[in-house]
């Protein structure tokens, strides 16, 4: 069981601080909610964390390993994936191939090596579809699997960022804010996916969210920013009833 440590990160643009001295433990086995008003930092630490950007100040750790100048390659060839605000999708492609291709890249590395035994090549291609497959199913996306991504309704191109994701089988999964633009529908499918990727795929989730009633509903732990300072975190009833937290959101109305 690996556990996820940000620890006293500062992250400076240009004499700015988007993140200054943040502390995040993310456990594993559990949904932790990252919330917090417009340019509070939310996904500069998911930027931090996938090795986007590198932190001035302070680590990061996995496990054992210190992932605070790690490449993004790197961090996903060790378990941790993650699905984008703006969307990281071919809109030319099918929802099929977008898929196997987030699938293929990830795996290169290990398919050229393969190559060299054609057999153990085609094995793991066999398994990369059978892969892929899973996490069409388990999306529900068989529907679209032939359909152009360009195509899709926003919220079906939301859906199909997360499988991007999921394709590359983490252990950890960042959403940010896998739940904007959707009707409420939309979101409870999304809400029933990252429940079950918690339970049944035993995936750590971190999750980025606007809609704070969903977070209240189904974190386990919440961390709340403003102005890139944690100013907040504990399970969602300590932190829906902390002071600094309630003012934070009311001064953004
Ligand atoms: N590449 C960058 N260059 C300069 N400033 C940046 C960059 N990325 C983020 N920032 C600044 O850092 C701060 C935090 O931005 P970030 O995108 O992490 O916020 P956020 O909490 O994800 O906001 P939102 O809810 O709008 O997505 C903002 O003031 C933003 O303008
Ligand atoms: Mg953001």
């Amino acid at each position: 069981m690996t556990h996820l440590i940000v620890s006293d990160v500062t992250l400076t643009f240009g004499g700015l601080d988007a993140l200054s001295h943040v502390d995040i433990t993310i456990e594993p086995g559990i949904i932790t909610s990252i919330i917090g008003p417009n340019g509070a930092g939310k996904t500069s630490v998911l930027n931090c964390i996938s090795g986007f950007y590198h932190p001035s100040q302070g680590t990061i750790r996995y496990g054992n390993r210190n992932l605070t100048h790690a490449s993004p390659h790197q961090v996903s060839n060790i378990g941790i994936a993650r699905a984008f605000q703006n969307l990281e999708l071919f809109r030319g492609l099918s929802v099929l191939d977008n898929l196997l291709l987030a699938r293929h890249q990830h795996l290169t590395y290990s398919i050229f090596h393969a190559l060299i035994y054609f057999g153990k090549a085609s094995r793991l291609e066999a398994e990369n579809r059978a892969y892929v497959e899973k996490v069409i199913d388990f999306m529900e996306l068989e529907l679209y699997r032939k359909s152009m991504v360009g195509n899709l309704s926003y919220g079906i191109q939301k859906r199909v960022e997360v499988a991007r994701a999921l394709t590359l089988g983490p252990k950890l999964l960042l959403l940010d804010e896998p739940m904007a633009g959707m009707n409420i529908e939309e979101k409870e499918d999304i809400v029933r996916f990252i429940l079950d990727l918690k339970k049944e795929w035993g995936i750590t989730i971190v999750l980025v969210e606007h809609d704070l009633g969903v977070v209240m509903d189904i974190s386990d732990q919440i961390y709340v920013l403003d102005f890139g300072v944690v100013i907040g975190s504990g399970k969602p009833k300590d932190v829906a009833s902390d002071r600094t937290v309630i003012e934070a959101y009311i001064g953004e109305e």
